[in-house]
Order: C-alpha cells, then structure tokens, then sequence
C-alpha cells in the first residue's frame, strides 16, 4: 500500500503546485534559522525532521545548521522538485522520504533533536502528530511551527496589500469557499486535514509546552505575471485544481490585480508581498 495521499483515494492538496511553488515562492530568509539555532543551541551536530517539506523552502535553511536532515512530505512532486533543487544546490545530507504525519511513525526514520513544520502543521491532526514526534524527538528536543512564506491571500496578515484583496475576491467567485474540497474533506480520514485555531494552545496541551517564539517581517516584489504564479501555489488555485478552467481564471485574476494597482504602467508595475512570518518554539519541560 502506498503511503502517499493516494491511500485515502484523495488527490494531493499541492497537485500540480510544485513547479509553481519553486519558481514563485522562495526560501525563508536565513535569519530565521540563525536565530533559530541560537535560541536551540544548533550547532551542526543535530538531527532534525522537517515534516510537509514541500519542495525544500525550509529544509535547506534548517540543513545549514544541522548534520542531518529527514524531509517527509506527502505529495511525491514536492518531493522530486527539492531532490532536484538539493542536486542543483549540492546539499547533501538531506534524505527525501515519502509520508505524512499520519505515517511518521511507520517511516523508520528517527530519533531527532528537533522536528520543524513549516506552512504545514495546519495541514495536520495537530494532537496526533504532537504524540507522534513525542516519540521520535530526543529529551531535550523541540519541535518548531513556522507560519508560511507567503501572504497570499490570509485575510489576517497585517498590512494586507488591496491587491490580496482583489485576488481573495477573485478566487471566491471561482472557488466558493463552500465548495472548496479541503472544506468538504473528510477531515478523520484525509491526510490533509486543514485545522483551524490556534497552534500555540495544541503545543501547550502536548509534551513540547515550553514554548518560546519571534516573529519577522519581510517583504517580496512581484510583476502580475510573478504574483500569478504565485497563486497558482494556493491549493484551490492550482493548475490541477482548475483543470480546463485555468486560463480564463488567469486571465480574470491578471484584470483584478491590475485594476486593484492601477499607479505605474507595464511592464514595470511591480506588487508588494508582505509576509508575516512566525516561529514557535515548543520544548519539553525541563522539571
Ligand atoms: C504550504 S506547503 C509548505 C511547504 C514548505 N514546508 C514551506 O514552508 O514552503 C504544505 C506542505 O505540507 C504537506 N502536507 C499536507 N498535509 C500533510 C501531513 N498530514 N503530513 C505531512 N505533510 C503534509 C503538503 O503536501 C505540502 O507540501
């Protein structure tokens, strides 16, 4: 049996995502993982997981502080996208493996000092997984939540571009958040199960509730083709997604944007992405 979303009969969340998501999306920025292996004491000796890798925008950041590290990811595309990215990056030491948080415990991978979550543990039966890691982190491991690497279309960022807006609107008409399947998903059995809430109060209930977080401000420029792309990342934007739909909602959506920035003329018209992104820390007490 194959260990993929495939075995819930479900199609991958991101199908069709990866290539989109390596040429429009980018890696966090190193900082946050100096800091990160400030606060953690890293110092290239540890082992870590980094679970809903993607296609690696945060495996490599955390690899440069690590000896080792077991990036898992459901989605066999994101998979083959950081294999190839670590090929052309020479980063070894990082092995690719296929799973999910609902598989982890079968993988054989482990123990680790730390597990990170970048832009995925939302994805994930947040307890559950807590417990699982509970198993393979090392005492005096942590695990660390990261909030995405992209705005899009949060409607909590703070500062939120009115081009986000416009796009929010645009994919609404297009993909009523009523009919979006993460929404209709079997959330028992799908391994992508979108949660809601707070993941600081999860961490705090589970055995990593030593908690300890920072947070950056960052900012990236698009062109509309650039911000496009970039979209087609969101789960419901995908090309897979929208099938033959997609190039009348490219189109759409390039008018929306367009018309919510009306100031310099193409080509030069460049769109502001602010990004919010968070780091929770949670380690097992010490008593
Ligand atoms: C938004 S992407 C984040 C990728 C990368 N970590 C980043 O920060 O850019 C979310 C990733 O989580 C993966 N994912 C979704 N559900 C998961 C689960 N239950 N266990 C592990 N990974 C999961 C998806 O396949 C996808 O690659």
């Amino acid at each position: 049996m194959r260990i993929d979303a495939l075995s819930n009969n479900l199609p991958s969340l991101f199908a069709g995502a990866a290539e989109y998501y390596v040429r429009y999306r980018s890696e966090y920025p190193a900082v946050i993982f100096t800091e990160l292996a400030t606060r953690l004491g890293l110092d290239g000796r540890q082992t870590a997981l980094d679970l809903g890798c993607g296609p690696g925008m945060a495996t490599f950041g955390l690899a440069a502080h690590v000896a080792a590290v077991t990036a898992v990811d459901p989605d066999h595309e994101m998979l083959a996208a950081g294999r190839a990215l670590a090929a052309e990056k020479g980063a070894d030491g990082i092995d690719w493996r296929e799973g999910s948080s609902e598989t982890l415990s079968g993988l054989g991978v482990g123990p680790f000092d730390l597990a990170l979550m970048a832009a995925s543990f939302h994805w994930m039966d947040r307890p559950a997984t807590l417990a699982a890691l509970d198993e393979l982190i090392n005492p005096g491991g942590a695990v660390v939540i990261v909030t995405g690497s992209m705005s899009g279309l949060a409607p909590d960022t703070p500062n939120r571009p009115v081009w986000a807006e416009a796009a929010y609107a645009t994919r609404e008409r297009w993909v009523p958040s009523r009919r979006r399947w993460r929404d209709d998903a079997s959330s028992s059995q799908s391994t992508y199960t979108l949660q809601r809430g707070e993941s600081r109060a999860v961490l705090a209930a589970s055995a990593f509730a030593g908690i300890d977080s920072y947070e950056l401000h960052w900012q990236r420029s698009h062109t509309v083709d650039e911000l496009i792309g970039l979209l087609m990342t969101v789960p419901d934007l995908t090309p897979t997604a929208l099938g033959d739909r997609l190039d009348d909602f490219r189109a759409d959506l390039r008018e929306a944007l367009l018309a919510a920035q009306p100031d310099e003329p193409l080509p030069d018209r460049h769109f502001v992405e602010p990004i919010w992104t968070q780091v929770l820390i949670g380690r097992r007490p010490t008593d």
